[in-house]
């Protein structure tokens, strides 16, 4: 490695007070992690985004991608921003090639403006047991709280 690329590392290193060796086993858990979440593996993931709720459509197609997931997503959290934007938080498990290809949808859908999905793999056979043999913990309302249900139910073809 170049020396000046090294220097700049340790300062970041430092910056966060911990040691070259342990940046580069998180560097290297990271580039495993990703690897593993490419080829499809037993994963949870949490996808938070950011959208207008206004925006023609976007809840119903949210709250249509969201039961094709079933029930892969274990809990949602909604919060109005604003006047105009929600956030939420998505947690889910499945097949991570699959999530990742959801959230990706979902990201992509108009009046979505922030967003990303964090995968994580490699749990113990144990938590994967513990995971399948629960329920959901929570049950997702149908309607999207801002009186959205009121309108007549679209069933539109996602582009
Ligand atoms: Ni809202």
């Amino acid at each position: 490695m170049e020396s000046s690329l090294l220097k700049e590392f340790d300062e970041l290193v430092e910056a966060r007070g911990s040691t070259r060796s342990e940046a580069f086993r998180d560097l290297a858990r990271a580039a495993v992690v990703t690897s593993r979440v490419r080829r499809g593996v037993d994963a949870v993931a949490t996808l938070t985004l950011v959208y207008d709720h206004h925006v023609k459509d976007l809840s119903e197609k949210l709250t249509e991608l969201q039961h094709d997931l079933g029930e892969r997503i274990r809990s949602t959290l909604h919060i109005h921003l604003d006047h105009d934007h929600c956030l939420e938080v998505i947690v889910m498990n499945g097949r991570s090639d699959q999530l990742q290809a959801i959230a990706d949808r979902i990201l992509a859908l108009k009046g979505v403006k922030h967003g990303g999905i964090e995968l994580y793999s490699g749990l113990s056979p144990e938590t994967s047991e513990r995971k399948r043999s629960l329920q959901p913990s929570e049950t997702r309302p149908h309607a999207h709280p801002h009186g959205e249900d009121e309108r007549p139910r679209k069933r539109k073809q996602l582009s």
